[in-house]
């Protein structure tokens, strides 16, 4: 019996990490905690949202009262904790809301944790949930492994890195049980279509320009969105205290080899000729500070858990084009109003 709050539920990993856990162990009781920003949607739920250990409270992580009341409320022992703002190039035009979200609205997490749990810390968990982007651009050859210094050259980034120090301020100076991962780039079905890959399957979908930063020369390392809420069960259940896990799927590839492999992958879905999405590729103005790649060394996750990426990339791409696909109802929705108005701002001087 659990009793775990998972912040963030209603975005993209969150949902997957949701799903896992009340499915999964239906002797614990699920909390959803998300305030539903651009990013947050509960249609990602609808398939699990009746299921008796889920419950959802929709409130703002940097509201004490709310959460200290979930956290009476519910007895918590654990959180997982995913409420974020998540993306880069928001985070180039508005600092401050990284900021308040990823720094301050953590630490009232962190003490809610610590008031509700006063001391008694047999049992409990705060399980923060990070990203490779604090170590900042890999030189080839490289990866980064859990005592990678930490350099983060995004606002975005620095936001959680900020975050993630926190964490451990936490454990150091109060005692409080926590465990932070760091992962690489997830794909899957449910993620917002501001990110590379659904925004490029969603472009395709509708003949728009496929916009690549710079000259597409830059590199991610790509996990499976549910091979990621996997790392994070066997990390919950038996990640020692105190440490950091990188998670990854070493499935390294450059922008612009990724986008032409959506293209022919989609190509053939949609029947067109070979060719015709890619010439949809268009080359724009690079983002600022555009950290040239990620890679990580996730060998201690994979030593001491036992996990591993399960779904290679070929499967993986086709399983999230084709949700793409079969769920355009779910795309217009989220890429209706507020987003359009994004959509025309963000890539106007590109
Ligand atoms: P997302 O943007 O899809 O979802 C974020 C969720 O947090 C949304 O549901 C949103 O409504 C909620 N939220 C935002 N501000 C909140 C607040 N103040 N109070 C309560 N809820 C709030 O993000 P994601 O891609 O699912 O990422 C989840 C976490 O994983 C983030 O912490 C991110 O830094 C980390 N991460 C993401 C990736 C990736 O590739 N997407 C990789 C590594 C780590
Ligand atoms: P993104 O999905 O935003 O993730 P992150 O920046 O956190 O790694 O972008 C992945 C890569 O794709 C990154 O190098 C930026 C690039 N990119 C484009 O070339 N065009 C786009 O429209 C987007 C959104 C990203």
């Amino acid at each position: 019996m659990r009793k775990i709050l998972i912040t963030g539920g209603a975005g993209f990993i969150g949902s997957h990490v949701v799903r896992r856990f009340v499915t999964r162990y239906p002797s614990y009781t699920i909390v959803n905690l998300d305030k539903l920003t651009y990013a947050g949607n509960l249609e990602n739920l609808r398939d699990v949202e009746g299921l008796p250990n889920y419950h959802f409270e929709k409130g703002d992580i940097l509201n004490v009262r709310f959460l200290t009341d979930v956290f009476k409320r519910y007895e918590i022992d654990g959180v997982i904790h995913l409420a974020a703002e998540s993306h880069v190039d928001r985070s180039l035009h508005n600092p401050a809301e990284f900021a308040v979200t990823n720094v301050i609205g953590t630490i009232q997490l962190l003490n809610a944790a610590l008031t509700a749990w006063d001391g008694a810390f047999q049992g409990k968990l705060f399980y923060h949930i990070s990203t490779d982007e604090v170590y900042g651009t890999a030189a080839p050859g490289t990866y980064f492994t859990e005592t990678t210094p930490i350099d983060p050259r995004s606002p975005y980034s620095a936001s959680k890195a900020s975050s993630d120090h926190f964490v451990t301020a936490f454990n150091n100076s109060y005692g409080l049980p926590t465990v932070i991962s760091r992962c690489s780039n997830n794909y899957g079905p449910y993620q917002f279509p501001e990110k590379l890959i659904p925004l490029m399957i969603n472009n395709i979908r509708l003949r728009k320009p496929l916009p690549v930063y710079g000259e597409g020369e830059n590199i991610r390392d790509w996990l499976y969105v549910e091979d990621h809420a996997c790392a994070i069960d066997k990390i919950f259940h038996s990640g020692e205290v105190g440490t950091v896990y990188n998670i990854g799927g070493n499935n390294e590839w450059k922008n612009i080899d990724l986008v032409k492999l959506l293209c022919r992958i989609m190509d053939q879905k949609l029947g067109r000729e070979e060719g015709e999405s890619a010439k949809l590729i268009t080359f724009v103005k690079d983002r600022p500070g555009h950290d040239l790649r990620y890679a990580i060394d996730a060998s201690k996750v994979i030593s001491e858990t036992g996990w591993r990426p399960e779904t290679s990339f070929d499967i993986g791409l086709e399983k999230t084009v084709d949700w793409y696909l079969a769920n355009d109802a779910w795309l217009n929705h989220v890429t209706s109003g507020e987003y359009l108005r994004y959509y025309e701002e963000m890539y106007k001087n590109r």
